[in-house]
């Protein structure tokens, strides 16, 4: 396996109108990001992913873009986007911008173009079809509402959106498409920023004949239809493999062997990937579901592919809260999911707000939310007659908004976000949980992930080591080794609220274990072991001697 800058990187994801706002309009913006870039850097990662920051109505918050080539002025302005690259790559981290692909805001020129009659040269550009029957052209579904299809009275077509209406998917069939967006992606590159996170990428290409489908709930039928392949072949060859970048395909509804044909080195098209089987098959935590989706994704990238480890982003739920315990152990719960993240094979990518344990919010109220993914169901639910309480509870957990709250800085109003009003409430635990807080408390989670992205920076067998599962059926304890030549170490985690033994193999009864680092003060160091008493949420990496 070939040894490269990005396989060793640890990410660190900005979602920037929630990180911070310099100017008080209530959004976060690059220049109050500029003005983070040293906390950032002291945590020691090394890439920064921007969310999209591109001319946008914002009906999707920013992945609804209205022009490519410009930044949106919620953000700042492309003389601080400039000022904000070269400050990144001053403290020498790297940025990867997004790339949104598939569709583009229902008011970005070309759709403005292509709406305007079945005549203009861009109606092509775009997916039209004609009613069957006086409706919809078929049955398919969209992410955000109930159809893909939205008709243009004007022209009398419907066009294909398969998110939300504002958002019409681009014709990927066309060349004069693919073509426009290789200049754009070369305009950014040229630019100097070091790789893309390419939005719902594998739902480029839409199935070919355009029929009903037998279940449209499940909308796995909006990916990974054939041709994809070509054209992200095409786009290497044409645009990426001009430049020393990385590239992270966000790729739902992939199995390991279907993910590994978008990131096998010999294919020629991504780096890496981001697969939702984790956040799809596992709504809560489920750790035997987990370990075996792990040895999966291993057994199929170890050849000749890379997997990136990530639990939550903009999009998925705080981890603490959704996959760890967000009360009384916390900080341990934290703690441990990150020597986890750190530790299993791939790229680690932390979430704005994951390093001080920032976690979900509990809101009771639809007018709380702000989502369009979590309102438009919410109305779809409600119109079916459905208890609005009853919807509510059942689509918190998996709410947008719960990972977008702004960051909390400190324990002033606003959590020190912003001096105007947040466009997004603040979590009202900012009182306690706050980045000022962290970087007072030597053993804070803040600090236990510096510790783990130094030791992945000094020690390769984290990054390269071969993995192995110990325990795969084991409900509570995950334990499994990294290997590396002669180094080999033994990562030990307890994901459960009670105290549990761990009984050790017999093959390890005579090694001695030096500890490298664990997430409660007072572990054992160094000694030969039998058994071992694990206490709630406890993480351990044992080197072997
Ligand atoms: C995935 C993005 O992460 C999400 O936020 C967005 O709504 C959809 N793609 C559509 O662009």
């Amino acid at each position: 396996m070939k040894k490269t800058w990005w396989k060793e990187s640890v990410v660190y994801q900005v979602y920037w109108r929630s990180f911070f706002d310099s100017d008080g309009d209530g959004y976060g913006d690059l220049k109050g990001l500029i003005q983070k870039l040293d906390y950032i850097q002291h945590l020691g990662v090394d890439v920064i992913w921007l969310n999209p920051v591109y001319d946008s109505p914002d009906v999707d918050n920013g992945y609804d873009i209205s022009n490519y080539l410009g930044i949106t002025p919620r953000a700042g302005s492309m003389d601080i986007w400039e000022e904000l690259l070269s400050e990144v790559h001053t403290r020498g981290m790297k940025l990867i911008m997004d790339l949104v692909v598939n569709h583009t805001s229902s008011s970005h020129p070309w759709f403005i173009e292509s709406r305007s009659s079945i005549n203009n040269e861009k109606r092509d550009w775009y997916i039209w079809k004609d009613a069957v029957d006086g409706k919809e052209p078929n049955n398919w579904r969209s992410y955000f509402t109930p159809s893909v299809w939205e008709l243009d009275t004007s022209t009398n077509q419907y066009y294909m959106h398969s998110f939300a209406i504002e958002q019409p998917d681009l014709n990927w069939q066309n060349p004069n498409v693919r073509n426009a967006i290789y200049d754009m992606m070369k305009y950014w590159l040229d630019k100097g920023i070091d790789g893309f996170r390419m939005d719902v990428i594998n739902l480029l290409v839409k199935p070919k004949d355009f029929s009903n489908v037998e279940n449209p709930e499940k909308i796995h039928y909006l990916g990974n239809n054939p041709g994809i392949h070509e054209y992200l072949q095409e786009m290497h060859e044409k645009v990426l493999k001009h430049y020393d970048i990385m590239t992270v395909g966000e790729i739902p509804f992939v199995t390991p062997e279907m993910g590994r044909e978008y990131v096998a080195e010999e294919n020629k098209e991504l780096d890496t990937l981001f697969h939702f089987q984790i956040a799809d098959d596992m709504p809560t935590w489920d750790l035997v579901k987990y370990k075996k989706i792990q040895k999966d994704w291993y057994e199929a990238l170890v050849k000749s592919g890379w997997n990136s480890q990530f639990l939550n982003n903009h999009d998925h739920t705080r981890q603490v809260t959704r996959y760890g315990n967000d009360e009384q152990y916390r900080e341990q719960s934290a703690k441990l999911l990150a020597t986890m993240l750190h530790t299993l094979p791939g790229m680690p990518y932390i979430f704005q707000g994951e390093e001080i344990g920032m976690t979900g919010v509990h809101y009771d109220s639809i007018e709380e939310y702000n989502d369009i993914a979590m309102i438009n169901k919410y109305e779809e639910e409600v119109n079916k007659g459905r208890n609005p309480k009853e919807v509510i509870q059942s689509l918190k957990l998996l709410s947008r908004d719960n990972s977008r709250t702004p960051v909390q800085w400190d324990d002033t109003e606003n959590a020190g976000f912003t001096q105007g009003t947040p466009w997004i409430k603040v979590n009202p635990n900012y009182t306690k949980i706050n980045v000022k807080t962290a970087l007072k408390d030597p053993n804070s989670i803040y600090y236990y992930y510096q510790k783990l992205i130094d030791l992945r920076k000094n020690n390769e067998v984290m990054v390269y080591g071969q993995y192995h599962d110990l325990l795969p059926e084991d409900t509570n304890l995950y334990v499994y080794t990294r290997v590396l030549d002669n180094e080999k170490w033994l990562v030990i985690l307890n994901h459960s609220d009670e105290n549990r033994v761990l009984h050790f193999p017999e093959r390890y009864k005579n090694n001695r274990f030096k500890q490298i680092i664990g997430n409660y003060e007072d572990a054992e160091s160094h000694s030969t072991k039998e058994i071992m008493n694990l206490r709630p949420h406890e993480a351990l990496i044992y080197q072997m001697i």
